[in-house]
């Protein structure tokens, strides 16, 4: 006989005990303290800082939904396969995204303030946390390199890809424009012998790409320079590159530095914008978590290509470099 289908409850969507457990186990670090041989509330109490109490709750609730298992014999909790991506060393790259002293996961607290973020479109960050998202980064050391290493982590395979999928070597000397600690231009400089290149970012990460530029022995190639995008660029470069750089910013930003990029550029030179774009690779909740951070947003290829030639640059294509990013280019136009 036929059973109703059960009807689909909203809670498991909404329900934030959850989330903020995970989040908090992945803070305390408790799946590095149980380790493989398990260990008991009291113990990861004493190894975590936390209140013996309190914690055999959370436990509990981590049990319950299977992030870690109680053997009742010896009263020890262990992550279960899906705890185990709460490690610092787990390959799904997840603890930085959770842990709230990170850049990802203090950043996503934020979306506790989504409805003043509806409200009056203002991002959520600052009313949070006092400051935006960047000056966050540079007043916070562990937040900055926190965030750099998140950066790499998502560019670990796309990287390379991105380095051979578009032809670099037209351009002999790359303006890397917020080129973080260098994840993109490094990989270019490997995979195109004859390309030289600098890196423009906020000065705690130039400080961070000087550093890995040597270590990766391509000083002799590249340098990086502290300053912001707002401000003049280096000029005269044949290429200025923009990777995932436009995404962070509303339209009236995003056109100031487009037009940054124009004025800096000499007249044959390419403006290439490498980003996630919407309806290929950015997903929906990406796009959420750019309006509630920066107030900016995921666009279109058409869009992008509306706001750069806005800023008197000409289309030159576009297509694919990896299953999730885009490469854009664009020159500076004939008439501008
Ligand atoms: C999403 S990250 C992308 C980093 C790098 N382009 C990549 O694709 O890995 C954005 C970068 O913009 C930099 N940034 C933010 N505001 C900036 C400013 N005013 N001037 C220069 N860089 C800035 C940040 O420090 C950060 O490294």
């Amino acid at each position: 006989m036929d059973q109703p289908k059960a009807k689909r409850s909203i809670m498991p969507l909404a329900d934030l005990a959850t989330p903020m457990a995970v989040r908090v186990a992945a803070t305390l670090g408790l799946a590095e303290h149980a380790g493989t041989e398990g260990a008991t509330a009291d113990q990861l109490a004493s190894r975590s800082g936390t209140s013996a109490a309190a914690l055999r709750r959370l436990l509990d609730h981590l049990v319950a939904v299977e992030v870690f298992e109680l053997t009742a014999e010896d009263g020890r909790y262990r992550p279960t396969e899906l705890g185990a991506q709460l490690r610092k060393d787990a390959p799904e790259g997840a603890k930085p995204l959770l842990d709230i002293t990170c850049a990802g996961g203090r950043a996503e607290l934020a979306f506790v303030e989504l409805l003043d973020v509806m409200t009056d479109g203002a991002p959520a960050y600052p009313r949070r946390y006092g400051r935006d998202f960047w000056t966050d980064l540079d007043a916070e050391p562990k937040l900055r390199t926190t965030f750099d290493a998140q950066m790499n982590w998502r560019f670990r395979e796309q990287a390379p890809l991105i380095a051979r999928n578009f032809d670099w070597s037209r351009f002999p000397d790359i303006v890397d424009v917020g080129g973080g600690d260098g994840p993109l231009l490094i990989e270019i400089l490997r995979a195109h012998p004859g390309v030289r290149g600098r890196i423009l970012d906020l000065p705690p990460a130039a400080a961070a790409a000087g550093g890995r530029l040597k270590a990766a022995g391509l000083d002799d190639r590249a340098s990086a320079v502290a300053g912001s995008f707002f401000d003049p660029l280096p000029a005269g470069a044949d290429a200025y590159l923009l990777s995932d750089i436009l995404h962070d910013w509303d339209d009236e930003h995003a056109r100031r530095i487009l037009a940054g990029c124009r004025r800096a550029a000499a007249p044959d030179a390419a403006i290439v914008l490498i980003e996630p774009v919407r309806g290929h690779g950015a997903d929906t909740a990406i796009d959420l978590f750019m309006l509630m951070c920066f107030g900016s947003k995921e666009r279109t290829v058409e869009e992008l290509t509306e706001l750069a030639t806005g800023c008197g640059l000409a289309f030159r294509g576009a297509a694919p470099v990896t299953t999730g990013r885009w490469a854009l280019e664009f020159t500076v136009a004939a008439e501008s």
